[in-house]
């Protein structure tokens, strides 16, 4: 299997991209209900720019969805992983790997001074790899969600991206 492709989403991976939401939903890491088939993946606020895409042999096999923990002005320092999914059929050849890292690469050039995410409990596929690329857990919410009959725990994680001082070398700042 070679090393997937990350690119920047672009309009015409509507498609693929609900595809993929459609097929791998699950109560493992969703907590709103199914999209509907006529759900548009990208909306007025996530658009494609605030999605990275991977790529094996030229199709769309996963996306990491990227954003702002809140909406606050004092909260702009900070990148959210907010979605991350890889189709079932590309599943354990490292690119779920490679989106976070892109991710997470892309957050300290831009010169974000920590990036965060919220993951299920029960989801330890995602969790170990998030532990893998760096992220540890900076609190837990216990039995936050009730997800098919069983209330599972919010786990939140993060990973700082820049010394105490400032923007780490190298990084773009704003
Ligand atoms: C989580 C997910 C993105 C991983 O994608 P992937 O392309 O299969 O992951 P990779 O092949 O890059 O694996 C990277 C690491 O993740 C972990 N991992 C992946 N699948 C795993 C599994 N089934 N069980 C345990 N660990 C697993 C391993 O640590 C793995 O590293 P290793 O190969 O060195 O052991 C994918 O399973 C997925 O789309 N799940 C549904 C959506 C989801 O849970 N999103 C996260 C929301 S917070």
């Amino acid at each position: 299997m070679p090393a997937p492709h990350i690119r920047r989403a672009r309009s015409e991976d509507e498609q693929p991209l609900r595809r993929i939401d459609l097929e791998t939903w699950s109560p493992l890491h969703a907590v709103s209900p199914p999209p509907g088939p006529d759900d548009p993946f990208f909306r007025d606020v996530c658009g494609p720019d605030a999605h990275l895409v991977a790529e094996l042999h030229g199709t769309v096999v996963g996306y990491v969805r990227l954003g702002f923990p809140t909406p606050l002005a004092s909260n702009t320092h900070v990148r959210q992983i907010r979605g991350l999914a890889v189709a079932d059929a590309a599943r354990g050849h490292g690119v779920g790997r490679a989106l976070v890292r892109a991710a997470v690469e892309e957050a300290r050039q831009e010169g974000f001074r920590r990036i965060t995410l919220r993951v299920l409990g029960h989801n330890t596929a995602a969790r170990k790899l998030y532990e893998s690329e760096g992220f540890v857990v900076e609190g837990v919410q216990p039995e936050e969600f009730h997800l098919d009959g069983r209330y599972v725990d919010d786990v939140l994680m993060g990973q700082m991206l820049t010394g105490p001082d400032g923007p780490a070398e190298g990084a773009l700042t704003t």
